[in-house]
Order: C-alpha cells, then sequence, then structure tokens
C-alpha cells in the first residue's frame, strides 16, 4: 500500500509524499507545508476478503425533477446563484479579509429566514453579541435567523443533524475543527476534512450549506482552492478597497450559469443591492476626456459599461512603468506591442497607467480595443468621440475580432443615451438599436481615421 501523504501545497492542495521547495503542481514557491494524513477509515482488509454491497445503476434517460431553486428575495444574490439555493448543495464564498463576506452571509442567511426557510448562521470568528449587534445595525434584528458561535465541527454538525435546517451558513471554513484530525484549525488537513464533513452532510440531509473561506495572496493559510473541488458553487465577493462596490461573481455553478455577477454597494447599514451597474459606474465620469474610453461589456448575461482610463506621460525612470487596476497587466503589455508592432505608435519611454473607473474588474478579451483606445487617446492627447462605446478583441496581428452578444451590448449602450459604438468590421451587422457604427477590420485603420497618425 502506498505510503500516506504527509505534506501538501498551501496555494494549490496538491498533495506531495516529500518536502520541496517549489509544488510540482502549481509552481508556487515555498507553498509546501507538513501536514497530518487525513484519516483513511477502516484499514482495508485485502479487497477479496469482504464482499462490498454494490452500488445503484440507473439508466440515463430516466426522468429527473430539475433542482429546485429557493430565492433568497435578494435578487443580485439569487441571480448569482442561477435562481436561489438548491437544497442538498454546497456553495462557497471566498473572498480577501475585511471585504465584507460576514455581512453579505448574515443578511443572506436572513433573507432566506424571511423567505420562509429554516435558516441556522454558525460563526467561529465573532461572539454572538457581535454578531446580534452587527444584525441590529442591518435592521435584520427581528429576522427568524437562528445563530451559534462555535469552531468544532463534532458539536455544530451534532446539531445540525438534530435541527436539520434548511440553510447553514458557515463563517468561515478555515476556524472550523475536527478533533480526529491532529493539524491547526486553517491547515490544508483540517479545511479539506472540515468541507468533505459538511458537504457530505448537505449531501445526506438536503440542506443547503455556505462556507465562507478566506483567500490570501500568501498562501499562508489554506485557501478554499482546495475546497473549490469539492462544492457545486463557488462565489467570489470581491472590489476595491476604497471604492464602496462589491461585486459577487459565480466562478462555477452546477445549478446556473457560471461568471454571472451581483453588484452590491457597502453602506452604513450593510450591503445594498444595485439593480443597474452601468449607471452606477458610469455615474461620475465628467465630460468626454483624453484618455477616456467607454468599454461596452458583457459579464455573465448582463451587459455592463465601464470606463477605462488611461494616462501616458514621459518616463524619469529609465525603466518606464506599466500598471494596471481592474485589468491584467500581461494583457496591458500585449496591447501595447500590438500598437508598436502593428501600429507604429511607440510607447517607450512613456510611463503607461491603466485604470477601471468604480473599482471593476473587467476580465473580458473585448475590452482590448476599448483598452487601446484610451492608450491611444490618452497619447494622442485626442478625446474619442463624444457618446460612444468601444468594444472588440484585438489579436496579435493587430486584426480586431468580434465580440460575443454585440447586440446586448449595443442595446444597453443605446439604453444609456449613447449614439455610436466603435466596433470590430466584422461585428457591424445591422443594429436595431439605432446607433451609428464604425467599424474597423483592424487596429491600424482606426489610428489612422482617428488619430491621422500610422
Ligand atoms: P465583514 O463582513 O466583517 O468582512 P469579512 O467577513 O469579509 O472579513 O465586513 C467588514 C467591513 O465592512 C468592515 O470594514 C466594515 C464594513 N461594513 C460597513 O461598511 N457597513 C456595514 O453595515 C457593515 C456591517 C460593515
Ligand atoms: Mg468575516
Amino acid at each position: 500500500m502506498a505510503r500516506a501523504l504527509v505534506y501538501s501545497c498551501t496555494s494549490c492542495g496538491a498533495s506531495h509524499s516529500k518536502w520541496s521547495g517549489r509544488c510540482d503542481a502549481c509552481g508556487a514557491w515555498n507553498t509546501v507545508v507538513e501536514d497530518a494524513p487525513l484519516s483513511t477509515g477502516p484499514k482495508a482488509q485485502g479487497l477479496g476478503a469482504k464482499r462490498g454491497r454494490g452500488m445503484v445503476l440507473s439508466d440515463l434517460a430516466q426522468a429527473e425533477a430539475p433542482a429546485a431553486h429557493r430565492p433568497s428575495g435578494l435578487s443580485e444574490l439569487d441571480r448569482v446563484l442561477g435562481g436561489g439555493l438548491v437544497p442538498a448543495s454546497a456553495v462557497l464564498v471566498g473572498g480577501d479579509p475585511g471585504i465584507g463576506k460576514s455581512t453579505l452571509l448574515l443578511q443572506a442567511a436572513a433573507a432566506f429566514g424571511r423567505a420562509g426557510l429554516d435558516a441556522v448562521y454558525v460563526t467561529g470568528e465573532e461572539a454572538r453579541a457581535q454578531v446580534r449587534m452587527r444584525a441590529g445595525r442591518l435592521d435584520l434584528a427581528d429576522a427568524p435567523l437562528r445563530l451559534a458561535s462555535e469552531t468544532s465541527l463534532r458539536e455544530i454538525l451534532t446539531t445540525l443533524e438534530e435541527v436539520r435546517p434548511d440553510v447553514a451558513v458557515i463563517d468561515s471554513i478555515q476556524t472550523m475543527w475536527l478533533d480526529s484530525i491532529d493539524s491547526a484549525p486553517g491547515s490544508v488537513t483540517q479545511v479539506r476534512a472540515a468541507a468533505h464533513e459538511l458537504t457530505t452532510f448537505a449531501k445526506r440531509r438536503g440542506a443547503a450549506v455556505i462556507l465562507v473561506g478566506h483567500v490570501t495572496k500568501e498562501g499562508q493559510i489554506a485557501g478554499p482552492r482546495v475546497v473549490e473541488h469539492m462544492v457545486d458553487t463557488v462565489l467570489y465577493f470581491e472590489g476595491e478597497r476604497g471604492h464602496p462596490y462589491r461585486i459577487l461573481r459565480s466562478v462555477k455553478n452546477r445549478f446556473g450559469p457560471a461568471d454571472e455577477i451581483g453588484v452590491f454597494e457597502m453602506t452604513g447599514a450593510g450591503l445594498a443591492e444595485v439593480a443597474n451597474p452601468s449607471a452606477l459606474f458610469l455615474g461620475e465620469r465628467d465630460a468626454p476626456a483624453p484618455g477616456s474610453a467607454v468599454f461596452a461589456g458583457i459579464e455573465g448575461t448582463r451587459p455592463v459599461l465601464c470606463e477605462i482610463q488611461a494616462l501616458v506621460a514621459p518616463s524619469p525612470h529609465a525603466q518606464a512603468r506599466r500598471s494596471a487596476v481592474g485589468w491584467d497587466g500581461g494583457r496591458l503589455a500585449m496591447i501595447l506591442a500590438v500598437l508598436e508592432a502593428r501600429c507604429g505608435i511607440p510607447f517607450a519611454g512613456l510611463d503607461v497607467y491603466l485604470n477601471v473607473a468604480g473599482g471593476l474588474r473587467v476580465r473580458e478579451p473585448a475590452a482590448d480595443l476599448a483598452v487601446a483606445a484610451a492608450l491611444l487617446s490618452a497619447r494622442e492627447d485626442a478625446a474619442l468621440p463624444p457618446q460612444s462605446v468601444v468594444f472588440g478583441e484585438i489579436s496579435l496581428s493587430g486584426a480586431l475580432r468580434p465580440a460575443g452578444q454585440t447586440e446586448n451590448r449595443l442595446k444597453e449602450a443605446a439604453k444609456l443615451g449613447f449614439s455610436s459604438a466603435i466596433v470590430p468590421a466584422r461585428s457591424a451587422r445591422a443594429s436595431e438599436t439605432g446607433l451609428t457604427l464604425h467599424p474597423f477590420p483592424d487596429l491600424a485603420a482606426l489610428v489612422g481615421e482617428m488619430f491621422g497618425a500610422g
């Protein structure tokens, strides 16, 4: 029999039989730590000795009732969950410490309670009095919700088995520990075992279990990455510090669309839902200025308009700075290289700063063209046509590729009062939105027409 694995990576959770400085699985450095092995259950007495009970095989064609989603009434949350919570499922909500996970989950648990579900909120981080005070501030003091402050999984599971709630929130998975395991709470082994116990409880008793998990950049304590594989739905709660906006994003969902977002605003009285995110992300925009482009994006099934801002200035340093907030730094470098190589616009000796306004993080390649337009506009000190939105993917050859859901993007732009759109030539089909389209086959054509260069 293979020896028990006693080392694991705190970043990706991979198991190793010996220590090494670098994790083979994810490539991270200094993340492999010694771990107590997981309990392996009763020792096998040789497979031949005893027959198992066997498993049940059934026909694929057999009819199955679709998963029943139970909505909370918080429509931003329900949208991200794919319509609501599904019985016998496990949901992981991950996010940086202090971003507002406990606030969101307390509001969610109370909303499920008010929607008629039997909801239980277990915190391992705060005292009950603290949670009550917070609930008071959130105007939830009278919600039908039961609280516990507990970290021992044995106690938690014993009570959950008795109470059989519809929804159980566990805040957070890093504080939970199993007494049968010999390592500290928050270690990979404890987190993995605790998540396993809670997800099997959910399946066994038909409850919905929501786990909260902290993400740490350094991977010092076990991130919920390990847990992502075990649960049905993974949501990330994100936002920039200093901005009140918070985005709940589904990155995995076995019961609904992934990549859906819900938008909230952190206020003095908890998280408020934001029904029209485009208006919000464009709300503080000034008159069109050089270096600004409005990107017509799609987040999940929903169009979201946001402003992309660029600043290009002569660099006082030997090595020019490139900095991107809300957008991938590697992708920024690629767009700068394409502008230089395919359009003859050099950025050497220039510092380049890129920012997505409002604290949104844009991941769509369709934002390439908006980024390029903002960069060009900043470098040439010329504003883009007023009231225009931009979208399209840029390939390394400089050609523009169409982005999906063109009509939805144009519709949202029209709704918010935009009158024209800069798009890849292949996206320029007749649109019913009444927007004037400016189609371009490649980036060089855009440079030539908009900025009279190239
Ligand atoms: P919290 O939910 O405790 O974060 P997490 O569980 O992700 O660590 O939220 C922490 C922050 O939220 C804290 O800095 C204060 C802020 N906050 C508000 O602005 N308004 C509120 O009504 C509440 C409850 C918190
Ligand atoms: Mg918390």
